[in-house]
């Protein structure tokens, strides 16, 4: 029986075409683009999905699209509940802190002078983030005070609701690298260095995939965080520091075209087995996929 398979996107990146490529391929699928742009949402909407792969480049559609979802009869990748803890770093740290995974010490505050203070605690260097960010864009390294001051007066002058949050994270020394590691619930498929001249080491900034061997280590605490966001599909961000490697964020929606050059690991035909798969479990199994 074929699987009615649904690709919520957009845009259409390198990555979508990547993966429309392997589900064109396969006999055992039925592939149904979904551009949130063009929905106008009933109750039926979608109902002939099986299971709805999320790949849209806009937070908030996604998050909307897959909570009108939760519960129906389309499975979703991710679940909307992973969705939303890995679409804010605050709930990510929260959650991962909770369950013992080694992460950057970490504060929220949401008022300028309690982010100052949190800044204070935390000591400098610091780093400055949205909750809800990409790309690299507006995460700031502070040096001191003064420096702390200006920005944190910047960013309360900024109209979002996201900017009233200040979320803050202990800065580790990485010589401007870090880990992304890529994980189908038990499975990691691969990780790769990034590597850049600046700090900031994400492929949009410029950043470069080197190789990064899998380890025992590497495995084990990726996996562990796979376990704990609902055994979903994600890119998982680490940072090596001199007390091991510690989880910086998490993705859903990841990217990986850069990546891939240096993974052997086939990233499109492993995430659409996983979403096949996942078009299988049953209703009651994905609801009560990640624990509170
Ligand atoms: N606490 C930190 N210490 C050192 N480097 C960091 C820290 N936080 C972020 N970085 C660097 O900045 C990049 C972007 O930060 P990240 O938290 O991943 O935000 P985004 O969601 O915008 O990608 C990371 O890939 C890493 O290279
Ligand atoms: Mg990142």
């Amino acid at each position: 029986m074929k699987v009615n398979l649904g690709i919520l996107a957009s845009r259409i990146r390198v990555e979508e075409k990547l993966l429309i490529k392997e589900a064109e391929e396969r006999r055992e699928i039925n592939l149904t683009l979904v551009d949130p742009r063009k929905l106008i949402w009933d109750r039926s909407q979608l109902s002939e999905l099986d299971v709805l792969l999320d790949r849209e480049i806009s937070q908030s559609r996604a998050y909307h699209v897959m909570e009108l979802l939760s519960g129906s009869s389309v499975n979703l990748v991710n679940d909307f509940r992973t969705v939303q803890l890995c679409g804010d770093k605050a709930f990510t740290s929260v959650k991962l802190k909770k369950y013992g995974i080694p992460i950057p010490d970490f504060r929220v505050a949401f008022d300028r002078n309690s982010a100052l203070r949190a800044v204070e605690e935390l000591g400098y260097p610091v780093v400055l983030k949205p909750v809800d960010g990409s790309w690299g864009r507006m995460v700031a390294k502070i040096t001191n005070r003064e420096a702390a001051e200006a920005t944190i007066e910047h960013k309360s002058n900024l109209d979002s609701r996201f900017h009233s949050i200040y979320y803050l994270q202990e800065y580790i020394e990485t010589n401007n690298k870090d880990i992304r590691a890529f994980v189908v619930g038990n499975d990691v498929i691969g990780a790769a260095y990034r590597e850049s001249d600046h700090w900031i080491t994400n492929a949009a900034r410029g950043g470069e995939s080197k190789p990064y061997p899998l380890t025992d280590r590497l495995e084990r605490i990726v996996t562990e965080t796979s376990g704990i966001f609902g055994g979903a599909a994600l890119a998982v961000d680490l940072l090596e520091s001199d007390r091991g490697l510690l989880i910086n964020e998490i993705n859903c929606s990841m990217e990986f075209k850069e990546s891939m050059k240096v993974i052997d690991g086939d990233i499109p035909e492993r995430l659409l087995d996983y979403t096949i798969q996942q078009a299988q479990v049953s209703e009651e199994v994905a609801r009560n996929q990640c624990p509170a």
